[in-house]
């Protein structure tokens, strides 16, 4: 069985998180097929964003597969990890938009790989947390690092230090996610980013990535490397002809 279905609709795909029974819970083999899938759509060009989601109504993806890590030794879980945070960043540094619609719970490595993806959208019954030292461990895919990234160190130190779990008005308040909502308002967001110039979506994608951390200075330069990358492109010059003619651009990633 595949660990992800993948429903292709034009320049966005969905890919459900198929583990229903064990609440889409990453095992090695979810997180080996997750990296070939981000590795798959960041090579090509014509799939632009992805929705991703968990299977059934319970949860988004309830973290580490709580059952094969049991079975696991020191050195075992160690590699796990590492495979774990290179897939996550990969998908992070994809040019690919990563919307992720949390379903149901997301929780531990569930809330860390919502925390890598682009946009979050919540439904209203869902609830998030990282709750690893509830468990004796700590977020080891990001979560102590991305978070406070995101919605500051206070915050994020109340969340980590207590594992306590939040709603989705909480969570849209304190900046975690950026709508709660449905599936189709996460569909629609994907299809307004792949309404805009690709070369573009990715370049600012990465711009704000790469400057985030820097003085002001730095981050402006960062820009400017940024900028110089749609500076030479065609789908620039659709944008002013289109905007000339009082039309629609018609972009085409070059
Ligand atoms: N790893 C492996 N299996 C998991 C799992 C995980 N992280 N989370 C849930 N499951 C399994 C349960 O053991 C149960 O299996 P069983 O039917 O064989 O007993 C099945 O999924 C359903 O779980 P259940 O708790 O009955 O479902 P629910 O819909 O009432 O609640 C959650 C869903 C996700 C809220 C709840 O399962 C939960 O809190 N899980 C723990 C998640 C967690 O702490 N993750 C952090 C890891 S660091």
């Amino acid at each position: 069985m595949s660990e992800f279905l993948i429903e292709a609709a034009g320049p966005v795909e969905r890919w459900i998180i198929n583990g229903e029974a064990r609440r889409n819970a990453l095992s090695r083999a979810m997180v080996n097929e997750l990296a070939s899938h981000v590795a798959r759509v960041s090579r090509g060009h014509e799939v632009r964003a992805v929705v991703l989601s968990g299977a059934g109504d319970k949860a988004f993806c309830a973290g580490a597969d709580l059952k094969e890590r049991a079975t696991m030794s020191e050195p075992e879980v160690r590699d796990f990890l590492g495979t774990l945070r290179r897939a996550f960043r990969s998908l992070e540094k994809s040019d690919c938009v990563f919307v992720a619609f949390l379903n149901g719970a997301a929780l531990g490595g569930g809330t860390e790989l919502a925390l890598c993806c682009d946009l979050r959208v919540m439904a209203s019954g869902a609830e998030l947390g990282l709750t690893e030292v509830k468990l004796g461990i700590i977020p080891g895919a990001g979560g102590t690092q991305r978070l406070p990234r995101l919605i500051g160190a206070g915050p994020a130190k109340e969340l980590i230090l207590t594992g306590r779990r939040v709603g989705a008005q909480e969570a849209q308040r304190l900046g975690l996610v950026s709508r709660v909502g449905t599936l189709d308002d996460a569909l629609e967001l994907a299809k307004a980013v792949c309404a805009n110039a690709p070369i573009a979506v990715g370049a600012a994608k990465h711009a704000i990535a790469d400057g985030a951390h820097l003085d002001l200075d730095a981050a402006l330069e960062v820009e400017g490397r940024h900028y110089q990358r749609v500076l030479g492109t065609e789908d620039r010059l659709e944008g002013l002809k289109a905007f000339a003619e009082k039309r629609a651009p018609v972009f085409q990633g070059r």
